[in-house]
């Protein structure tokens, strides 16, 4: 998704040094084009380019730029190529913006602009956000006035911040629909996308609410809620440690949080495990796990596959029905949800900014079902309007590709499940001892997987050739195999394809031939012979087979397959947390072998916050 970031008062070097820096911070977010404009000399400067932030540098670096007030932005292409034509900030020498969303009626401001005699050189939405400031600036409207004028007239969820020539040291916000944070420094005050955003600058944040409007100068924020009335937004202290952005002597970040996953789990076990006891603590929930027939588990992408992981943990272990949706598509259902108070909801983000999930949340809110934000970032707009935040404690997750996040996002859940267990009387204690033991477990045995990937990197070689790859798992593991081809197709562009494995005769069989390698995640379990069927079936018909199991199930299969990964051997209750890492390192070397951006894979963002 796009970035925001800028700085009112950055006197000591001035405002297109620790811009600059910021716009670096903000690559996670994934980007195709940049831009910095700064107010110096009565005008406002712009500088842009097509590509890495890099080549903004070097621009500047032959024309630098004077000014202590400032705006940047990192543009991920939602109208418009991606190009320094439609490079943000958008403007001339009165008015600069940068935006992130989608201006949903640009197309009808754009025609009454232009009438108006304002010429557009862009192809862009973003573009007539600045030519309404103009418009209302020669009306003789204050910057302020002008500004919040402007947004008014904006449809769509979009963040924007704006200086203007004839306003020195002011930068002026808004925040509709998408992110937008004010950070508190010690002589200048910064904007950004989010908390992660200005980590870097300052730790003292301030959430603006939707809606809100507000002058940011050196000496801080005037905020004004829609209806134009001043508010007073509380100023809050960021848990996020800004050492995320370094990459820790690893290649990638990346290869650096797969490999934090023993110590990100171990964080996110402590939260929520009494290893005293060896029992689940649930946090403090908007419902009862006793009370409720019904729980909705709800996300995108890899937060989809963690919910459904979960799914199998509830029913088994709480005897709890759950409905699992893909957030973009449960608010195009109609879904019931009971008699009132039988139903809850638990919203799974590693962001908490993901805009489809954050509809769902609101959907769910509407019909007043209890929800819960079970989320990285706890300082997201999941976490602030859910009934509860469950944090999974994984630290700052720069990579686009989320790898202990979803570790951590199990490790919360499978605690949530054996408290609901217990609250439903469905689980005894020893029981409940046993898992938590194992949980306890899961980290070192992480880190023994880390310790052999490099052989990883020789099945990677086998597979990059390959016009399409197959993951097959069962129960739980349909969701890791599910995930492991999602690792895969994001950031080594190879497709990939994950089934559960009894699919495997209802059509996929088909796709089997000695070019298509067969991803098998076969823990010794008990649906392990009906695995080792399938697999079978794969081998019959020439199909390359890359065994993902433990000794057991290396020594019944590993002759069949080409490639066998060992995983310590563990309840099923935990495997979904150990399978997983390998088929992140695979995915990995694979990415690293093909020489993509590991990172920052081609036209995907971190957080996708337009739906
Ligand atoms: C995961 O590797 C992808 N980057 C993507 O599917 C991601 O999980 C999805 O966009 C959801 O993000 P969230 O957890 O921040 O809501």
């Amino acid at each position: 998704m796009c970035g925001i970031i800028g700085v009112a008062g950055a006197s000591e070097h001035g405002a297109a040094p620790p811009l600059l820096d910021g716009l670096e911070y903000l690559t996670y977010r994934g980007y195709d084009s940049c831009g910095i404009a700064t107010l110096a000399n009565g005008r406002v400067e712009r500088r842009r380019a097509a590509g890495r932030v890099a080549n903004l540098q070097a621009v500047l670096k032959d024309a630098p730029m004077a000014g202590d007030t400032g705006i940047a932005h990192t543009r991920w292409a939602t109208h418009g190529v991606p190009n320094e034509t439609n490079a943000h900030p958008h403007g001339n020498a009165e008015v600069a913006i940068v935006h992130n969303g989608i201006v949903e009626n640009f197309s009808s401001l754009r025609a009454e602009l232009t009438d108006a005699g304002h010429e557009f050189e862009t192809d862009t939405d973003s573009e007539a956000i600045a030519h309404l400031i103009v418009f209302h600036l020669r009306r003789g409207l204050t910057p302020e006035a002008a500004a919040d004028a402007a947004f008014a007239r904006l449809r769509g969820a979009f963040a924007v911040a704006a200086i203007v020539a004839r306003a020195p040291g002011r930068i002026f916000v808004v925040r509709h629909g998408c992110p937008l944070t004010i950070g508190i420094g010690e002589h200048q005050t910064w904007v950004g996308s989010d908390a992660l955003a200005l980590a870097p600058f300052t730790d003292r944040i301030i959430h603006l609410d939707e809606g809100d409007r507000a002058t940011v100068t050196a000496a801080g924020a005037s905020v004004r809620a829609v209806d134009g009335q001043p508010v007073e937004r509380p100023t809050v202290t960021s848990s996020i440690v800004p050492t995320a952005f370094g990459k820790g002597g690893y290649r990638h970040y990346m290869q650096k949080e797969i490999h934090e996953q023993p110590i990100v789990i171990g964080d996110a076990l402590r939260a929520l495990l009494d290893t005293r006891a060896m029992r689940a603590e649930a946090p403090d929930l908007p419902f009862r796990f006793a009370d409720i027939d019904r729980l909705i588990l709800v996300g995108c992408g890899t937060s989809f596959y963690a919910a459904g992981v979960a799914r199998h943990w509830f029913e088994e272990l709480a005897q709890l029905p759950v409905d699992v949706d893909i957030s973009s598509e449960f608010q195009d259902r109609a879904p019931l949800f009971g008699p009132a108070g039988r139903s809850a909801a638990i919203l799974i983000s590693q962001s908490g900014e993901t805009a489809d999930t954050l509809a769902a949340l609101r959907q769910l809110r509407a019909q007043r079902v209890p929800t819960v934000a079970l989320v990285n970032m706890t300082s997201s707009t999941m976490a602030n309007e859910a009934d509860a935040v469950v944090a999974i404690h994984a630290g700052s997750e720069i990579s686009v590709a989320s790898t202990k996040a979803f570790t951590a996002q199990l490790a919360t859940l499978a605690c949530l499940a054996l408290a609901a267990g217990r609250a439903r009387g469905k689980l005894d204690s020893e029981h409940e001892a046993r898992l938590a033991a194992e949980l306890t477990a899961v980290p070192a045995k992480m880190a023994d997987i880390l310790a052999a990937q490099n052989r990883l990197q020789d099945v990677a070689s086998d597979l990059i050739r390959a016009p399409s790859v197959l993951y097959l798992g069962r129960g739980p593991a349909a969701s890791v195999a599910r995930e492991g081809a999602l690792k895969m197709k994001e950031i080594s562009y190879i497709h990939a394809e994950a089934y559960p494995m009894g699919e495997l005769k209802h059509g996929p069989l088909a796709l089997i031939d000695e070019h298509v390698p067969t991803v098998g995640i076969v823990p010794s379990d008990p649906l392990f012979t009906k695995n080792a069927s399938n697999l079978a079936e794969v081998n019959a018909r020439n199909g390359p087979i890359i065994l993902v199991s433990d000794d057991n199930g290396i020594s019944e299969l590993g002759e069949t397959a080409r490639h066998t990964i060992k995983v310590p051997h563990s309840d099923p209750f935990v495997a979904p947390l150990l399978y997983a890492v390998p088929l992140q390192l695979l995915a990995y070397h694979a990415a690293v072998l093909k020489g993509t951006d590991v990172d920052n894979p081609r036209n995907l963002a971190k957080t996708v916050t337009v739906s």
